[in-house]
C-alpha cells in the first residue's frame, strides 16, 4: 500500500489482505476497542450511500473516534464552485483520514495524490470499490473457509459495476475461475477480461442465466444496473431487468454456494429468495463493519 492511502483493492499485496481478513475476524468478536481515540475521521460523499458510509461511520464510532462530513455535497461548499482539491486541502486541515465517494473515477486517486492524509475511496464512478472488496472476500472466506479455487459468477451490471472491478482485480491471488452474466450492453469491460488473461484467469462469458452456470457456482454474485451512469435512460430502461434470481432457480445449486450482492437491490434478487439459507447479502453487508474497521486502522497504522 503507497503513501498510506487506499485507492484502488491493486493497492494491496496477497498478505495485506490476509492480514486485513484476520483484523476482520478479531473486530467482529470485539467491534468496540478504544483505538482511534483523539482521532477525526471525515467521511465525504458526493454520491449517495447507505450501508458504505453508515458502516465507515459506525467502525470509527466503536473505534472512539469523531466523524465529521457530509452526505450530500449540495450542503457543502463544492455547490458553490469549490473544486476538489480545494475541499480536500481544507478537510485535511481538520481530519486525520478522509474516506470520499465521488463520481469521477480516478477522483480518489487524484485526491491521494496530494492530499497531506490519507484517502479511502469509498467508491470512484464505475472504476473501484476497494472497502466492498474487503468485506466481500471476508464474507467469501467466512462462508467457504478458503478463497482459493472458487467459482464466481457476477451477474448484471458487469460494465458499470464498480465492485465487480474490484473484487475480480482481488481474487487474481486466489485462482478463480469467473463466469460473467450480463447483456451485450454491459458485458464486463475489455481491459478486466485482458486482466484476467494476462494473469492466467478462467473466465467465461453468458448472455444466459442458466441452471447449469448456477449449478456450478460458489459464489453468485448479483449486481443492481446502475441507472445512474447511462447517459440514456431508454437503454437502462431496455436492460434494467434482464436477470432476476428466484429460489426456484436456486434447486440444483451446490450447498456451499451463497448469493452475495453489494446492495443496494432493485428487481435482481426475488424477496422469495431471502429466506433461503445460501442468501448471504444481508449478512455481507455487516461484515463491512468489521472489514472497514480493520482498513482504517491499517491506513492510520493503528496495530
Ligand atoms: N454497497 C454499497 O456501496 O452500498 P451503498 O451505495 O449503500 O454505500
Amino acid at each position: 500500500m503507497s503513501n498510506n492511502s487506499l485507492v484502488s483493492i491493486s493497492d494491496f499485496s496477497k498478505d495485506e489482505i490476509l492480514e486485513l481478513l484476520e483484523d476482520a475476524r478479531r473486530f467482529e468478536e470485539n467491534p468496540n476497542q478504544n483505538l482511534l481515540s483523539g482521532k477525526v475521521v471525515a467521511t465525504l460523499f458526493f454520491e449517495p450511500s447507505t450501508r458504505t458510509r453508515l458502516s465507515f461511520e459506525t467502525a470509527i464510532n466503536r473505534l472512539g473516534g469523531r466523524v465529521i462530513g457530509f452526505s450530500d455535497a449540495s450542503t457543502s461548499s463544492s455547490s458553490k464552485g469549490e473544486t476538489l482539491h480545494d475541499t480536500i486541502m481544507m478537510v485535511s486541515n481538520y481530519a486525520d483520514l478522509i474516506i470520499m465517494r465521488h463520481y469521477l473515477e480516478g477522483a480518489a486517486r487524484y485526491a491521494s495524490e496530494f492530499s497531506p492524509v490519507p484517502i479511502i475511496n469509498a467508491g470512484d464512478g464505475a472504476n473501484q470499490h476497494p472497502s466492498q472488496t474487503m468485506l466481500d472476500l471476508y464474507s467469501m472466506y467466512k462462508t467457504q473457509g478458503t478463497l482459493d479455487n472458487l467459482t464466481i459468477t457476477m451477474v448484471g451490471d458487469l460494465k458499470y459495476g464498480r465492485t465487480v472491478h474490484s473484487l475480480l482485480m482481488a481474487m487474481y491471488y486466489f485462482k478463480p475461475r469467473f463466469n460473467f452474466v450480463a447483456c451485450e450492453e454491459l458485458k464486463m469491460p475489455v481491459e478486466y477480461k485482458i486482466f484476467c488473461e494476462k494473469h492466467g484467469i478462467e473466465y467465461h462469458e453468458y448472455t444466459d442465466f442458466s441452471a447449469d452456470v448456477i449449478n456450478e457456482t460458489d459464489i453468485l454474485y448479483m449486481t443492481r444496473v446502475q441507472r445512474e451512469r447511462f447517459t440514456d435512460l431508454m437503454e437502462y430502461e431496455r436492460v434494467k431487468n434482464l436477470y432476476t434470481l428466484r429460489n426456484s432457480m436456486l434447486e440444483g445449486s451446490k450447498d456451499n454456494l451463497r448469493i452475495l450482492h453489494p446492495l443496494p437491490r432493485v428487481n435482481e434478487i426475488a424477496y422469495d429468495v431471502d429466506k433461503n439459507p445460501k442468501a448471504y447479502y444481508f449478512k455481507q453487508a455487516q461484515n463491512g463493519l468489521y472489514a472497514r474497521q480493520a482498513i482504517i486502522c491499517k491506513v492510520l497504522g493503528i496495530k
